[in-house]
């Protein structure tokens, strides 16, 4: 997969794809990450990549040039899904997660302003937000996708099962897990677990992801 960062901010970007699963999987030549900093492709002398809107109001704009010169500088053709980073978009979730960790090419656009102008969304496949909160730009936001995009691509978490039982792939919240010591500060680990009875196991787990959902995300077990 190849993911591109139209930002005004590739810097912003380092700490996060160059750590961990997302670092490996980039090594392991899964996943390729590229910044393109829009601002090369203002096509303005002074590089001005925003602007005052029509009609009055506050705020900037972020110009079309600058987007769709960078979108042009891609060469990718229609293979791609294009998303647009802002606070309306359909919200982010495990499902679009998974939709997202098959294609071959995802772009993420990021803006830094007021609004983007209205033109820009022609561009675009999805409008995706990652929460109910206005961020100061769409770069963290971009990360957080794919960060929760990346992990599920065949190959890239060693224990390819781990996801499949995460919390939202199986429609409840993840049981509680225990590890060694058998008790600590007076805790005991629940004796179903040391049982060995898979079944039972089984069994307790679905009982305790029930429980959780229940009393936290009731809204998970609507329909
Ligand atoms: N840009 C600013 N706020 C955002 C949000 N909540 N989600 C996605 N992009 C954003």
């Amino acid at each position: 997969m190849n993911i591109y960062y139209l930002t005004l901010f590739p810097d912003m970007y380092e700490g996060v794809l160059g750590a961990s699963i997302l670092k490996r999987a980039k090594d392991k030549g899964i996943v390729d990450y590229h910044m393109i900093n829009f601002r090369d492709f203002s096509g303005d002398k002074h590089n001005k990549v925003d602007d005052y809107p029509y009609g009055g109001g506050a705020g900037m704009v972020l110009k079309p040039e600058p987007v769709f010169n960078a979108m042009d500088s891609l060469n990718i053709g229609d293979n791609k899904r294009v998303i647009l980073m802002c606070p309306q978009g359909k919200p982010f979730d495990q499902k679009l997660a998974e939709e997202l960790a098959e294609e071959d090419n995802i772009v993420f656009i990021n803006g830094h302003y007021e609004g983007y102008d209205e033109r820009i969304r022609t561009l675009v496949t999805d409008e995706v937000s990652i929460g109910d909160y206005v961020l100061t730009g769409g770069e963290l936001a971009s990360m957080t996708m794919t960060d929760a995009i990346v992990r599920l691509i065949p190959d890239v978490l060693s224990n390819q099962a781990s996801h499949q039982e995460d919390s939202f792939s199986t429609g409840m919240l993840e049981h509680p897990h225990y590890t060694r010591p058998r008790e600590y500060r007076g805790m005991k680990v629940p004796e179903v677990l040391l049982s060995g009875n898979h079944k039972h196991i089984e069994e307790w787990r679905h009982e305790q992801s029930l429980k959780r959902t229940r009393e936290r995300r009731p809204d998970l077990l609507d329909g």
